[in-house]
């Protein structure tokens, strides 16, 4: 349907990064569902030059995540080349590089990292040229409208971005100042991927399938990010992967689907990261596998707040006869 570089792409599902949140087991679990592509949460490049034993474990890959790329971020270009060929001597079972110039966060943003490069497009000429001049795999970049709603630069940045040799653009459709709330804009980018030359794959309040359609009709993008309203809901993808290939608008999970999925998910997560540390990521996801569905409201708060084992969670779901 698209390509990055030389790799095709045969779905409009794109997995989004999303920090603590979208590891290998993550990313595994989503695949089944029709995800085209999937990228590492965000990866600090001084993490991976002093060794950091956490920041390594995020570039693991395995071959059921591909194609799938390693998203980096970090203000300084020649660091950035410095953990590209990290990357590439630790883990070559990787698909292509993605920068993250997206990060809204204080702490990314202060060190001239993340979004703070949308301030200065020709700084961030020279920052990604050499960046994608550097390696052999293609290099993608994931850019926001702008810092905020009075510097919305998001079609010069694209053009800085196709001529320093990115090979595929994710864009948020929202700016660095909304962080994660206000509604995405996606009319601001009507027709946008018309007037470029790399695809163009588009992120912001994709929940349901009717959101997807909608954010592709008005940009004609490639492909759609898919970020928190995946979490619990990976039926999403499959509705979202089917529409494209049938043209069939398909029905939502059923709730004891929904919760094998949690179980197929916790034994991943639990397989990845130990038990102790898996359940307390679940706290968080768990409840979101049971929302949407009717009267879940008090076992969702249960489950957020009490569990500390797997057999805690088990415990729960068949008190309320849910397994
Ligand atoms: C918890 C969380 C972590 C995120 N981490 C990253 C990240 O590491 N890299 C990145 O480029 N975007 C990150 N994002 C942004 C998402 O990829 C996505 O663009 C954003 O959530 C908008 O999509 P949504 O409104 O559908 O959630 C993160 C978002 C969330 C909610």
């Amino acid at each position: 349907m698209y390509k990055i570089g030389d790799i095709e792409i045969d779905s409009k599902v794109y997995l989004a990064p999303m920090a603590g949140v979208t590891s290998l087991a993550y990313r595994k679990f989503m695949k089944q569902f029709g995800v085209g592509v999937s990228v590492t949460e965000m990866v600090s490049d001084c993490g991976l030059i002093y060794d950091n034993k956490l920041t390594m474990t995020y570039i693991k890959t395995d071959k059921v995540d591909r194609p799938v790329g390693i998203q980096l971020f970090g203000f300084d270009e020649n660091n950035i080349v410095k953990a590209m060929k990290i990357v590439e001597e630790t883990n070559p079972d990787f698909d292509f590089f993605d920068i993250n110039l997206g990060c809204p966060v204080h702490k990314v943003t202060s060190t001239g990292a993340g979004s703070a490069l949308l301030k200065d497009l020709s700084h961030l000429r020279d920052y990604m040229a050499l960046i994608c001049k550097s390696t052999t795999k293609p290099v993608t970049a994931k850019i926001r409208l702008g810092w905020d709603s009075d510097s919305i630069n998001f079609k010069e940045t694209i053009k800085v971005l196709e001529e320093a040799g990115v090979k595929a653009i994710g864009l948020h459709v929202r700016t660095t100042k909304q962080m994660y709330s206000g509604k995405a804009n996606y009319e601001i980018a009507r027709n946008l991927r018309d007037e470029m030359s790399v695809p163009l794959i588009v992120s912001g309040d994709i929940f349901t399938l009717d959101d997807a359609i909608n954010a592709i009709d008005i940009t004609h993008a490639d492909a759609v990010m898919i970020a928190r309203g995946g979490v619990g809901n990976p039926g999403l993808i499959r509705q979202i992967d089917e529409y494209y290939k049938t043209g069939k608008k398909t029905l939502g999970t059923p709730l004891n689907e929904n919760i094998k999925y949690l179980l197929e998910y916790l034994d991943l997560l639990i397989e990845e990261k130990g038990e102790y540390t898996a359940i307390k990521i679940l706290r968080g996801i768990a409840p979101k596998f049971l929302s949407g569905y009717e009267n879940m409201k008090p076992i969702k708060n249960k489950i957020s707040q009490t569990i500390n084992t797997k057999q805690d969670l088990l415990n729960i779901l068949k008190d309320e006869h849910l397994i």
